[in-house]
Formats: C-alpha cells, structure tokens, sequence
C-alpha cells in the first residue's frame, strides 16, 4: 500500500482526536470538564470502543465554515461495551465550535440511533454542546428534529440515557428530555429553554444561568433530571451502574446476577421500623434496604418528590423497580410532583420488563388549593393509569396506611396487581377516623351530651373496625397480612411465581395517558 494513503489516514485520525485543539481541552479541564474522548473511554469497558464516522466533515461553505474544518466535526459516536454488554454512545466534543450541532454530526448520532433500534442496545447520549450550529441553520434545526423523531421511536423499545455534561440550551433539550434518564454534572451542566439574557428581556427577571438550569434546580425543584453527580467521572460510573439493572431493550429481562445474599433471610429490625404511633414518621428507605440484596438500592430522582421513593434493587439477583411512599417526607402522601414521578418510573419499568415493588404508607392526596388548581387530579390519574396499565409482575407491601384514593392508585389488587401482602399495622380506610367521624357522625356528636366523649368513641369504633389490615384480608384484596421480618422471603417467593407471568392489554394503538 503507498504510504501516502497510510499517512493521510493517520493524520485524519490524529486531527480528529485533537478536535478543537490542546488549549481549548485545556480550557475545558480547567472547567472541571472532561473531554469527550476521555468521557467515553470512562463509559465503556476498557478498550472497547469503535469509533464511527470519525472522518465526516461539515459541509458549510458560509460564513468562513470552509476553511474551519475538523475530522469528526467535533462529535464522538460509536459503540463499546459496558459490563460486558454492547451500547451505543455519542459524545459532544465542546472545543470544537462550541459542541454544536451541524448536519453531519447529527446525521452521525441518527446512524448509531437507527443500529441501536437494529440491534437492540441502549444509546447513551453525553451532551456539552451551545445547540444547533448557528452558521448552519435551518439544517441543523433539522438535525434536531431527526434526532428528535428517533429518541421517540425507540422511547420504550431500547434504554436511553442522557448526561448533561456542560451547556444544553434553546430546542436541544428536548432529545434528553425524551429519553428516559437524565444525568446532570453539579456546577458545570446547565439547561434551559430560553437563557437568563432573553428571561430577562421578556419577563425582566434576574437569574444566573446555574439557578436557572443547574442540577440542583433541575434534579429538585423542576424534576427534569433524575440525578445528580460530583463530577464528570461520577456521573459515568453511575450511568454504568444503571445499566446493570436494565435489559438490552424490551424484548428482554434485565440480566440476573449471581446473589450471596440467603433468599430466606429473615430480618428481627423490621418488626420494629414502623412506630407503634401511627402519627410518628420513618424512613421507608430504611425497609427497602433491609429488604433487597445486600442493601443495594440505586435510587432515582432522589432530590424531587421525596414523598415518593423510587429506584432499582435485586431480590434473588433480578432486578426490580421500587416505588415506595415515604412518611418521612409530607407524611408520604401524594401530590402533583409524586405523582408524575412515581407514574413515569412505573411506566419505565413495564416498558423494560422490571417487575414492580410497592411499599405503601400514604395517607392521601395532599389537600390545598394550589394541589387543585394546578391539575392534582390530572396529574395523579397519571400514576393511577401506569399502575393499572403495568403487565410486568407487581407485587404491593401496605406497611401502614392505605387510605381513600392513594389506596386503589398504589399497586391495589384492583389495578390487577399480582400479589398484595400487608403488615399488622397496615390501616386501610376511605379515610382516618377523625375525618370520617366528623362527616358521618356530626349530628349524633353535636347532639351528645358530653360531644367530646361521644366523638372520642366513635374515633376508637372507627379505628377498631378499618385501621387494621383484615377487614381488606377477609375480601380477599389483600393476600395476607405478614410479619415484618418475613419481608424478604415473601416477596422472593413471589417473584419467583411470576417469573413467567403473561398478561396483556386490549388492541390499541395507544392509551391517551392524562398529561
Ligand atoms: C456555532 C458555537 C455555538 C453555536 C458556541 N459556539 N455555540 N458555534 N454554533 N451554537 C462556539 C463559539 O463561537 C466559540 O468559538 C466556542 O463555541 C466556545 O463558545 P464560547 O462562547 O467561547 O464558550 P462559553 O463562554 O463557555 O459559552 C458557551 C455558551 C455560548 C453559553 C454555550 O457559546 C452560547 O451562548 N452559545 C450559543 C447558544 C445558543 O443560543 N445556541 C442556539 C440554541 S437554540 P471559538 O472559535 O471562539 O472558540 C438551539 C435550537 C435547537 O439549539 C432547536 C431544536 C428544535
């Protein structure tokens, strides 16, 4: 072979993995950022990375784009493994014209999209990019859009996750917002439509970019992104750690891992986690991770919603997904942001075959003008119908209190969930004695003698007869009433009976979730 052709390909390859040059990685790192090519190769299992396309170039004549170009164009996309198993990834170099999105890179990420719909592999996308490439125009705003049509294609048939590793502005957050997870980097990532300059101009606010759309903001206050990691490394390892709870795409189960924890492991501190006060709080996370192997709970979207717990664990080395209400936050009841966290993380889990854990202690919708006018009643149908809509095996832990609607939205035997066991100290009721005395026996306790009295046992009738588990056991809604300790086994035992459940929806091309 002349060496010519060997030397011209060992120069594109060594521009391209210079992308925008030594300085501006420099400037990166003083950032705290990692460049694109160091962040994949932290993704991946060493050594295995493919690169693809890294010989495309932009295709702009305008604006002096001819002379400016860069092998690769400044995105990184190929595909390696992690854990063993294949994935796709794309990595947005920001050195190179600022990380953004031209023609011909976004036809780079819809090529690895469409093998990964091929061939069933999750697709990570590591986002640091000022948006669609000003000099190329509506082309890039193309680019977007085709991005855009195949993160909603393969939504629900391969896992997608996004990182949001420096800027991601204007239309461009909308890819990860289709995906199914996303990363945000504390201090150096930041998203929003439209930035604090033109916030300004239009509602005259004053907000810093990291206010606006930092990871904070966005992993608490708005609930756009599920976590929240240290740094860029963090953030990688995490994203590796996902995916050891999650199949390859929908067609099959997570993977099974070997489990040293004994599958009849009783636990005596389970007995004694939920307070002989029914009024008193604890923390659910207490149970879950008592409960699960080793105590491995990978959670998800930790900092938003904390009245509802989700995350991945194992039982018996499967995965499972966990969806628990948490007293210690607003007494655990439900409201607009639970709601919609909880529905989308069960709505993932049947999408990809992970069966479905519930732990309920809920004392009801949360009550409050702001609850209704803001659409609780849109928003909490959302987690009512993923629920009822979930075929994937579910299995429901009342550990104390089921009451009025939450009852029948968190994982009831009337949603056809498999398998519903409950603790002695579960209180299932339309609602607590108190208010339900105050409606039903008003008259009778106005006109009493001694009222206090007369309302004081009516409360302890009411308690007596619904704030128990058996009254819901004896009709069957309830499979039956455990001991705490037993925990573990029982729902192992359970999920080994469904292991080969099959159930099924009605033909349709699709449900109209209320969103
Ligand atoms: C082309 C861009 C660019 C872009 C940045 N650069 N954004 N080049 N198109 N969109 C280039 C800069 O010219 C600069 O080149 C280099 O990248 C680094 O940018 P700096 O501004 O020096 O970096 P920094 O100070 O860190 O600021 C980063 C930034 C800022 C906040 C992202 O660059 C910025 O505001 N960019 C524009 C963001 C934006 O409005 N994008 C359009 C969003 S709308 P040199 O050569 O000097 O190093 C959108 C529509 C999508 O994306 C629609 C989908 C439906």
């Amino acid at each position: 072979m002349p060496s010519y052709w060997l030397d011209e390909l060992r120069k594109r390859h060594k521009a391209a993995e210079l992308g925008g040059g030594e300085e501006r990685k420099q400037k990166q790192h003083k950032e705290g950022k990692l460049s694109a090519r160091e962040r994949v190769d932290l993704l991946l299992d060493e050594g295995t990375f493919e690169e693809m396309d890294k010989l495309v170039r932009h295709r702009c004549q305008d604006f002096g784009m001819q002379d400016q170009v860069v092998d690769g164009d400044g995105f990184v996309t190929g595909y390696g493994l992690v854990h063993g198993r294949p994935v796709y990834v794309f990595a947005q170099d920001f050195t190179v014209f600022g990380g953004s999105l031209s023609e011909s890179n976004a036809q780079k990420i819809c090529k690895i999209m469409d093998l990964a719909m091929k061939t069933g592999c999750p697709v990570i996308g590591l986002n640091d990019s000022g948006g669609a490439r000003i000099q190329e125009g509506v082309l890039s705003l193309a680019g977007y859009a085709d991005i855009f049509l195949r993160n909603t294609l393969a939504s629900g048939v391969v896992p997608q996750i996004s990182a949001i590793m420096g800027p991601c502005a204007g239309g461009a957050v909308y890819s990860p917002a289709i995906t199914d997870f996303i990363f945000m980097v504390d201090k150096t990532s930041y998203m929003f439509v439209t930035g604090p300059d033109v916030i300004k101009t239009v509602t005259h606010e004053d907000v810093d970019k990291e206010a606006l759309g930092g990871a904070t903001t966005h992993n608490s206050t708005s609930g756009v992104a599920q976590f929240m990691s240290a740094d860029d490394a963090d953030c990688l390892r995490t994203i590796r750690e996902l995916l050891t709870y999650l199949p390859q795409n929908n067609a099959e189960n997570p993977p099974r891992k070997a489990c040293s924890d004994p599958t009849d492991r009783m636990d005596a501190k389970l007995d004694s986690i939920v307070p002989d006060d029914a009024s008193l709080p604890y923390d659910i996370k207490d149970i879950i991770t008592r409960v699960v192997d080793d105590g491995d709970f990978l959670e998800v979207h930790e900092h938003f919603a904390r009245n509802i717990v989700t995350g991945f664990a194992r039982l018996d080395g499967r995965s499972v997904g966990i969806v628990a209400n948490q007293p210690a936050y607003l007494a655990g009841c439900l409201d607009i942001n639970s709601s919609t966290k909880g529905a989308r993380f069960v709505r993932f889990c049947d999408a990809f075959n992970i069966p479905i854990i519930t732990f309920e202690d809920v004392p009801g919708f949360l009550p409050g003008t702001s609850q209704e006018f803001n659409g609780i009643i849109r928003h909490g149908a959302k987690l009512l119908y993923a629920y009822a809509e979930a075929t994937v095996p579910k299995i429901t832990v009342i550990t104390r209190k089921a009451y009025g609607g939450a009852y029948c939205v968190m994982g009831s035997k009337h949603l056809r969930t498999d398998i519903n066991l409950a603790y002695p100290t579960a209180e299932i009721a339309v609602m607590g004695a108190e208010g339900a005395v105050n409606i039903v026996y008003r008259r009778e306790i106005q006109q009493a003698a001694d009222p206090a009295a007369a309302r004081a046992d009516k409360v302890n009738e009411f308690k007596t007869r619904f704030a128990n588990p058996f009254v819901a056991a004896e009709r069957g809604y309830i499979d039956d009433v455990i001991e705490p300790r037993e925990t573990r086994p029982r729902l192992i035992k359970a999920l080994r009976l469904l292991e080969n459940k099959v159930d099924t929806m009605p033909r349709k091309k699709h449900g109209n979730i209320p969103l």
